[in-house]
């Protein structure tokens, strides 16, 4: 009846059903009993097609003008077809968000669960951590869609750039410098967020910002003109490899790309990336976003193409399906009209489009009867388990760097009287970072000492982390008088964030005078626990006596000032571990435009990152202490294509060719799918806990090549897996890793081709720990 009625309606009445729908508490969507479309068969409709030819059929219904007001992220409805307006844009960093247009915390949710910014959790090592927090957002958003109080489910996250750069002010949302552990990030959290309820999305993921894109503004130059003269051999193993991974392993269904100029071509306009790449090589099944006008930008600030006609078509030529922004609407007629844009090309991208909309189940009818997700709702939203899950994920991020004569883990019972200091101390804002949405409950740092410690005293130290002026007496006095002192020093999004970089690595204003000024009159070594997303130089710290023990809690999320109690006073062992190089001040002096991971001995230029800098760090990348001691050993030797023994007939097949920098090499490609199948095997590591605490542990494992230090190309080592295991005081514990020699023991060569050297290989799980071997000879 509904849907007789809904055929005679008017496409103007129905667009205000729609939209009144969409506002009402009720999610929208097509092809429902009220929609123009009941009671006659659409294939769009036909649930039972796949998406793509559901999506096609759809489309090619549509006129022109209809099918142009699909290309920017808000784009527009169809009444006659049914078709509400959908907002493509929503962030789901580290918990719902503000930034974008998609998600609305004004109904019967008004908080999400905001878990730690991501550079703190990449900290963990932990890839089922990192799903977990994935699945949650994915389920608080679908309960926000059922709600009414999402207008897309399509979520721009996560960011897997590389932090090549310690000042980069975005650094914070991504999973660090490391290309195996951003990818194994990618994987883990776009897993979690797309759910894994086959033939439906739970929502869509996005890895941004592809690619070789870190820089907001550095002496004049912004990420919105920036040309990065990138090398294939720097793209080919540090910067790709992360969107590779999300796409190919992840199944990722968009890629956004970067604003960058990547030698000479944005991003957005490089059909060698877009098509070439995410779709032909990586198979991507999904749509390709833009960033926030970067086809506008491509003209304006780029000068790439002579007019917005010219623009709109080398980007969507080049294979972009959807423009953040409007410029793509409002010119894709007129490049249509002038013969620059077909339309084929606009088909090609509304296919795409549609069929991730297909997925997402917003075509089946009521979403709410959707057998997997419709059934969330509010109470599916900061539920106690995800309150745990955004817990879990500080206490096992934050990490210890300094303590000195065992001042840390603190004895409640023994501390009598705390005094708490500093900018970071109680202000909820600086637990968030960047990102952000309205977390369901906060705890700061004060607060969960409080927990504690009844006689705790509080002085902010400095108004903000800028700290222009600093209280130093009145901190020192109070600081005096206290048993134990504990500061809460280092950033805001006032020093880092979107479109602003630091210009330098030492903490702001005042900060290191007043904490040098409190340590030294404090009772007893002070403990600093710096919040801050990317690394900063606290060598004064590291070296000074005064200060007992440093702890790097990141911008930990909705608990964690819980969590940092909780490790201050050892109810939780901390197992973090840098996913970042903590660079000395001195690195400020290269400029942040010069792309380079390697080092460049003649010019001086010190290489990027733990795989190629050259120079002392203040701390090292993967470094974290822990209140217990742990040994790693290395005990699986039981393999068909055991170390020391690869696989030989394989290799005896292939002729190890000359290698420009030395040596001889095989070609992965030449090894082949099959081959590379067939080289992978399995390394167990033993961990010892030899006490005096439980906790947990994070394995790292590193090849290193004989060579590296002769030749500028490869890295002096490169981490190939990790696994995180809980072990008891006194216990062993075996963590299985597999190793993938094309993939782990390979290296990219200038070309970018990547080949595994004849010769020796070394694993290593730690420092101190026996290397072990693997010889590829034919
Ligand atoms: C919530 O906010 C959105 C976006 O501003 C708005 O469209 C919607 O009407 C609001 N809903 C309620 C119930 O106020
Ligand atoms: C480096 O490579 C060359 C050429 O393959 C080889 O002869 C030499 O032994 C290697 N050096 C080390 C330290 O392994």
């Amino acid at each position: 009846m509904a849907a007789a009625a809904g055929i005679l309606l008017p496409p103007l009445l129905l667009l205000l059903l729609l939209t009144s729908a969409a506002l009402g508490g009720e999610p929208a969507y097509s092809c429902g009993p009220r929609s123009p479309t009941a009671g006659q068969y659409y294939a769009f409709c036909d649930a039972r097609l796949p998406a793509a030819r559901r999506a096609a059929d759809l489309v090619r219904r549509m006129t022109a003008a209809e099918k142009v007001a699909q290309l920017g992220d808000e784009a527009g409805g169809v009444a006659r077809l049914g078709v509400p307006g959908y907002k493509w844009w929503s962030e789901g960093l580290h918990g719902l968000s503000y930034w974008g247009h998609g998600m609305h915390f004004n109904g019967s949710v008004t908080g999400i669960t905001s878990f730690p910014q991501v550079l703190l959790t990449a900290a963990a090592f932990d890839d089922n951590l990192w799903f977990r927090i994935g699945q949650a957002i994915g389920t608080e958003a679908r309960a926000l869609y059922n709600l009414g109080q999402a207008e897309g489910l399509t979520i721009w996250s996560p960011n897997v750039n590389i932090y090549r750069d310690p000042r980069w002010g975005r650094g914070q949302e991504t999973p660090g410098e490391d290309p195996t552990t951003a990818s194994k990030y990618a994987v883990a959290f776009v897993k979690g967020l797309q759910g894994s309820s086959p033939g439906v999305l739970q929502t869509s993921a996005c890895c941004k910002h592809a690619t070789a894109y870190d820089l907001e503004d550095w002496n004049g130059i912004a990420r919105y003109n920036f040309n990065a003269r990138v090398t294939a051999q720097d793209l080919a193993d540090t910067f790709n490899p992360p969107f590779k991974s999300c796409v190919v392993d992840g199944k990722a269904s968009c890629v956004m790309c970067a604003y960058t100029d990547i030698n000479g071509v944005p991003a957005c306009a490089s059909s060698d990336l877009l098509t070439r790449t995410f779709r032909g090589e990586w198979g991507l099944d999904g749509y390709v976003s833009s960033d926030c006008d970067a086809v506008a930008l491509m003209r304006d600030a780029q000068r790439y193409a002579p007019t917005p006609e010219d623009t709109v078509a080398v980007a969507m030529k080049a294979g972009l399906d959807l423009n953040c922004g409007t410029y793509t609407q409002e010119h894709g007629m007129s490049a249509l009209q002038q013969g620059k844009l077909s339309e084929k090309d606009v088909d090609r991208a509304l296919t795409n489009l549609f069929a991730v909309r297909m997925r997402l189940g917003h075509f089946d009818g009521d979403p709410r009867s959707n057998a997997a997700y419709g059934h969330l709702g509010a109470a599916d939203v900061c539920t106690q388990a995800h309150k745990n899950l955004a817990l879990e994920a500080a206490q096992d991020g934050i990490v210890l760097l300094k303590n000195d004569a065992g001042i840390l883990p603190l004895d409640r019972a023994a501390v009598a009287s705390a005094a708490v200091i500093g900018p970071n101390g109680n202000d909820p804002a600086a637990l968030n970072g960047n990102y952000f949405g309205p977390p369901c409950e906060t705890t700061t740092p004060l607060q969960g000492i409080q927990r504690y410690v009844t006689r705790v005293t509080f002085h902010s130290g400095c108004g903000s982390p800028a700290c222009g002026f600093a209280a130093t007496a009145q901190a020192s006095a109070i600081a005096g008088s206290s048993d134990y002192v504990i500061l809460f020093m280092g950033l805001s999004q006032d020093q880092e964030k979107e479109g602003l970089d630091r210009t330098s690595l030492l903490l702001p204003g005042k900060q290191q005078s007043l904490i040098e000024a409190i340590a030294a009159a404090s009772k007893r070594p002070v403990i600093l626990v710096l919040l801050t997303g990317g690394p900063v130089d606290v060598t004064f710290a590291k070296n000074n006596p005064k200060i007992g023990a440093i702890l790097w809690a990141g911008y930990p999320g909705q608990a964690g000032g819980l969590a940092i109690a909780r490790v201050l006073f050892g109810d939780h062992n901390p197992s973090g571990r840098l996913p970042v190089t903590w660079y000395p001040e001195e690195f400020t002096k290269i400029p942040m435009t010069d792309m380079r991971m390697r080092a460049d001995p003649a010019t001086g230029y010190p290489g990027r990152s733990y795989r190629f800098y050259q120079g002392n760090p203040v701390y090292k990348f993967g470094y974290g202490l822990s209140y217990s001691k742990f040994s790693r050993k290395v005990v699986s030797r039981a393999s068909a294509n055991r170390p020391g023994r690869p696989n030989r007939n394989l290799l005896a097949g292939l002729i190890p060719k000359p290698a420009a920098d030395g040596g001889e090499s095989y070609h992965v490609e030449e090894i082949g799918e099959n081959g590379c199948e067939k080289l992978k095997f399995p390394v167990a590591v033993e961990v010892h806990n030899h006490g005096p605490m439980d906790g947990k542990h994070s394995v790292l494992m590193f090849v290193r090549w004989p060579n590296a230090t002769t030749g500028v190309s490869r890295p002096a080592s490169q981490l190939v897996g990790f696994s995180s295991q809980h072990v008891k005081v006194g216990e062993k514990t075996k963590v299985e890793m597999e190793i993938n020699p094309c993939e782990h023991l390979s290296r990219a060569r200038e070309d970018g081709k990547k080949v595994i050297d004849r010769g020796s290989h070394f694993l290593k799980v730690g420092e101190e720990d026996d290397e072990w071997e693997i010889s590829f000879d034919a």
